[in-house]
């Protein structure tokens, strides 16, 4: 494993306010972030998220609001930036596509590749496009992928387009990245998204990428050096985020960065829906600007939260807020729900009844519960003060449990530890489910002991044991879920990290579903 962990978030259009959707690949990142620092130390995690700022659908919506696109995405962004804290993303950087910082690395960039050339081509070339265009995929579609002029990926009418446009040689990288897919199989994860990527390239011949738009139909984006006439292509720029916010290229355009090289695991994690861009444009983008892909990088692409049969986005006018759920359910309630709800990777459907009924099973009923009766026995038979067992054999369901706490450690390791190896499967759900059965063990222990008969019988050393076991659970279990409920994690620790013991609120009060009479 890499001494360095760098993760990065797509960078969200500043189109609209943020939905769930867009909240559930920051919670992931967040959690793999603070699970990171945990592994590698504060110091050897990087974690980058964003806004895309440029292209036709900000221009669009800049329009409607009758602002300027600039004054139109300075006020979004603050919605996402404000979301961000309200749901403790640690973010250490916010990059935004207007940055100078930014606009200047695209600049430089394209500036690169169009001195070079590919097998004695130039590898930018200007060329007259007569084709179809989906606006609001900003998508330009070969003939051979369109079935009645509909957009294979949103379904929306196509338009005919016929300009002069800028294209970037993709195609000559198409034998270089399936050699690099077959070399870097956890390039791409879950695994069905790398066989999706590797037969497409496979299947089809890649076309070169248009990376420019006429100024005259979108005003809105960088300009291209070499042309006065048109603006960069916002996927274009969009994607050098990754390499704007933590490096820069020097005089010799070499692009330098503490945070990209072999010493540095890359994982990007987008939605299933941006695959494409991530997994074929991005590393031949790297690749032509001698920018050498780090021996550990990973694209993770999860699965889409439905409501019902579509997924939620902001076009099918199906979102819902996730401030509306912090507001309702708590900041730790909806993150567990996101990540404990559905593996990673898969689709989810999203409804509150499910909220609901993780919120009152697993939080409420099982953590809440074990958190509260714990804390009154150390109150009610040791004052408050918390047990001390000295050497003792750990026997029975004690035994068990114990094991079971290294189990759950294991599993719960199992998402930095796979990251690092061939596997790369992240799977959050897996590693909540392991903890909660802990959980579970330690509950149903309670229930079969019987504690008050063990004070009635005067079997103080076995009583003694037994609430030792349970305050060793809960550290456990505050330690262990604090990637995912920084707060609850927190709160825990508060009421029994420490040898005296100070009882709080109850962590999820249950809610009550039975409407009013
Ligand atoms: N701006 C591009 C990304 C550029 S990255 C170099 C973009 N932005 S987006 O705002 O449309 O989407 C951002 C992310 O939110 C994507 O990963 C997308 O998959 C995710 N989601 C949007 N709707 C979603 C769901 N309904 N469910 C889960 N995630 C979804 O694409």
């Amino acid at each position: 494993m890499a001494d360095k962990f760098y993760i990065t978030t797509p960078i969200y259009y500043v189109n609209a306010s943020p939905h769930i959707g867009h909240s559930y690949t920051s919670i992931a990142a967040d959690t793999l972030a603070r699970y990171m620092r945990k592994t590698l130390q504060k110091e050897n995690v990087w974690f980058l998220t964003g806004s895309d700022e440029h292209g036709q659908k900000i221009q669009k919506a800049a329009d409607e609001a009758g602002l300027s696109p600039q004054e139109f995405v300075d006020k979004i962004v603050v919605q996402f930036k404000s979301l961000w804290g309200k749901l403790d993303i640690s973010n250490d950087d916010f990059i935004r596509t207007t940055e100078n910082r930014h606009t200047r690395t695209v600049t430089r960039a394209l500036e690169i590749l169009y001195a070079k050339k590919i097998n004695g081509l130039p590898m930018i070339y200007p060329e007259k496009y007569d084709g179809w265009y989906c606006t609001p995929c900003e998508t330009f579609w070969p003939q051979s992928q369109i079935i009645d002029q509909i957009c294979p990926d949103c379904k929306r009418p196509l338009e005919k387009i016929s300009e002069i446009n800028y294209f970037f040689r993709l195609s000559a990288y198409q034998d270089w990245l399936i050699k690099y897919l077959e070399e870097n199989i956890s390039f791409i994860r879950p695994e069905s998204r790398y066989n999706e990527v590797f037969s497409f390239l496979k299947n089809n011949k890649l076309t070169d990428l248009c990376i420019s738009r006429p100024k005259e139909r979108l005003r809105w984006g960088i300009p291209l050096p070499f042309s006065q006439e048109h603006v960069v292509y916002v996927w274009f720029d969009a994607l050098l985020n990754y390499i704007s916010a933590v490096g820069e290229f020097d005089q010799q355009g070499v692009y330098r960065s503490p945070w990209w090289g072999d010493d540095c695991k890359v994982v990007h994690l987008i939605g299933k829906d941006i695959i494409r861009h991530h997994a074929v444009y991005w590393p031949i983008m790297l690749h032509a600007l001698d920018i050498k892909l780090p021996k550990e990088m990973t694209i993770f692409a999860h699965g889409w939260w439905m409501m019902g049969q579509d997924k939620m986005s902001k076009s099918r006018g199906n979102v819902v807020s996730p401030l509306e759920m912090v507001g309702q359910y708590g900041i730790d309630a909806y993150r567990y729900f996101l990540l404990r709800d559905v593996p990673f990777g898969l689709d989810g459907n999203f409804s509150e009844e499910a909220i609901i009924k993780r919120y009152n099973g697993d939080l409420a009923n099982d953590l809440g519960n074990l958190l509260y009766r714990t804390l009154t026995m150390v109150e009610k038979y040791y004052q408050g003060v918390v047990p001390d067992v000295g050497a003792h054999t750990w026997s029975g369901q004690e035994k068990i449990i114990r094991e079971k706490m290294e189990k759950a450690g294991s599993v719960n390791a199992a998402i930095s530890v796979n990251l690092a190896s061939a596997g790369n499967n992240i799977n959050f759900s897996a590693a909540l489910e392991s903890i909660w059965e802990l959980i579970g063990m330690a509950n149903k222990y309670v229930e079969e002991t019987k504690p008050w008969n063990l004070a009635k019988e005067n079997k103080s050393a076995e009583l003694k044991a037994f609430i030792r076991l349970l305050v060793d659970v809960l550290r456990f279990v505050a330690e262990s879920i604090s990637p995912f409920m920084p707060s609850t994690s927190e709160s825990i620790r508060k009421q029994i990290g420490e040898d005296k013991i100070i009882k709080g609120n109850p962590l999820f009060p249950r809610i009550d579903t039975k409407k009013p009479a």
